[in-house]
């Protein structure tokens, strides 16, 4: 039998596609999981090109196998050699039959791989450490696969203009600021306390990833596995319980606050509700009764963005319940559009207010609180993938267009968005009920059913 090493993805793909072209029957090759073993010096982020496709492979099964790829079993790699053998050979509908026990399996892969990644993102601890002057974050983190890379553009993202590095048994990962670098794994089956983490990362660490950085190749001859074998016992006490460090939380302060480390990536709109409720991104969460998420169907064709809950909402926990709830399920109706087909939310998700004796009076969110809040309005947004989004009043249309956008100017026109092939705005329910002259009113409201009727042919599509 045939023998092919493996040590990234890309290297299978590059290996499987000419096997699969050369008539190569699953049984006749092995792949050998070159990962297994000693903590593994890495390559560069691959630079090779998927060559030209002779072999017709369905999109779908190469990003679910980069995906099972990560999945630590040395085994994968024969696995999606099958599947790929079957798709390639009469079988091009597999990916669709989940109770195939090999369809399966990769999907488990896959749900293991997307949960591993988002415990990653909510459970790494950093420690701050000056290094000449200069503060840089580390953290200790043990996957349970190999998801490093997949993993680590998020704290690049969200902790940007820090310096931090995140070591784990297979590979580490560093932010200079500007560029995302990998390089060797800590010990393996070890987890450094306070200190070994910070002496591993003066001898070794600081040192490979700065100046060497320049030169991957020397870097990597002058960090041979052996140095992990001279490592004294003593920096290397397994205290994953104990709270070492600081979370992601402690970090947050230095920055502008934030719900992205909150927010999982892909996610349905289930796993998204499920996770708003444990935000912290903004200080908001911590005198409102609980997350006002978004209410309707994932499928909706059109989306409707508020401002925040209000107080009957935050009792609630849906969103326009309350008295301008009531005043947009009248306007929608007479506009015949029907809001249960529509999925409501709001720029911010909860509830801000000033106590006046017994009552608690809306205060307009601030531009922190609603930066703060935008990640779960985009992850609604990506995950409805509406046709249309209608920003009802100033907070949402400023969330999603800008802080230029003016409502009184630009209400009711329709333009391109990143988020939905179009958006579109017009008041907030609110500023009807605030209108104190009935004339006015009642002049508004029809504008406002006028607005809410453009929505029409976006129901349809
Ligand atoms: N106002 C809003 O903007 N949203 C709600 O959910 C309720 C009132
Ligand atoms: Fe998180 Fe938004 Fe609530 Fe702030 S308002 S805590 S960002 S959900």
């Amino acid at each position: 039998m045939k023998q092919v090493l493996i040590e990234d993805f890309p290297a299978w793909r590059t290996q499987a596609r000419e096997l699969i072209q050369a008539g190569v029957e699953p049984s006749q090759v092995h792949f050998v999981d070159g990962k297994s073993g000693q903590p593994l010096l890495f390559d560069e982020p691959a630079q090779d090109q998927p060559k030209p496709e002779a072999t017709k492979v369905p999109a779908e099964f190469l990003k679910l196998a980069s995906v099972a790829a990560q999945y630590r079993d040395p085994d994968r790699w024969d696995l999606l050699y099958s599947v790929l053998h079957r798709l390639t050979n009469g079988e091009p509908y597999l990916l669709k039959i989940d109770v195939d026990s090999d369809i399966r399996r990769l999907r488990l892969m896959e749900k293991a791989i997307r949960r591993d990644i988002h415990k990653m993102h909510a459970f790494v601890r950093f420690r701050k450490i000056e290094l000449e002057g200069d503060a840089e974050y580390i953290a200790w983190h043990r996957p349970d696969h190999y998801i490093v890379r997949a993993a680590t553009p998020f704290f690049a993202r969200r902790f940007g203009n820090m310096r931090w590095a995140i070591l784990t048994p297979d590979e580490s990962a560093y932010w200079d600021g500007a560029e995302l670098i990998f390089g060797p794994g800590a010990p393996r089956d070890a987890a450094p306390d306070d200190d070994g983490l910070e002496d591993l990362w003066r001898t070794y660490y600081a040192s490979i990833f700065n100046p060497a950085r320049i030169n991957l190749r020397a870097m990597r001859a002058e960090m041979p596995v052996r140095h992990w074998a001279t490592l004294p016992e003593a920096q290397i006490i397994s205290n994953l319980t104990r709270e070492a460090g600081f979370r992601v939380q402690t970090m947050i302060k230095d920055q502008a606050p934030s719900a992205l480390p909150w927010v999982p990536q892909q996610a349905t709109l289930q796993a998204l509700r499920e996770a708003a409720i444990r935000c912290e991104g903004c200080e908001l969460h911590k005198c409102a009764t609980q997350v006002v998420f978004g209410a309707g169907p994932e499928g909706a064709r059109v989306v409707l963005v508020g401002e925040q809950p209000g107080d009957e909402e935050d009792l609630a926990g849906s969103p326009f319940v309350g008295p301008a709830g009531r005043l947009l399920s009248r306007a929608l109706e007479e506009a015949e559009v029907d809001r249960s087909a529509l999925y409501v939310t709001n720029a911010v998700k909860h509830f801000k207010f000033i106590e006046r004796g017994k009552r608690r009076i809306h205060a307009k969110p601030g531009g922190i609180e609603i930066s703060a809040c935008r990640p779960w309005l985009e992850a609604e947004l990506e995950a409805v993938k509406p046709e249309l989004v209608v920003c009802l009043g100033a907070t949402a249309a400023q969330s999603l267009m800008g802080r230029d956008f003016r409502v009184t100017r630009d209400r009711g026109q329709f333009q391109p968005h990143r988020w939905a092939k179009q958006i579109m705005a017009t008041i907030h329910p609110s500023a009807l009920l605030r209108m104190p002259e009935p004339d006015r009113r009642e002049q508004e409201y029809r504008l406002f059913v006028h607005d809410l009727a453009l929505i029409r042919p976006y129901m349809q599509t």
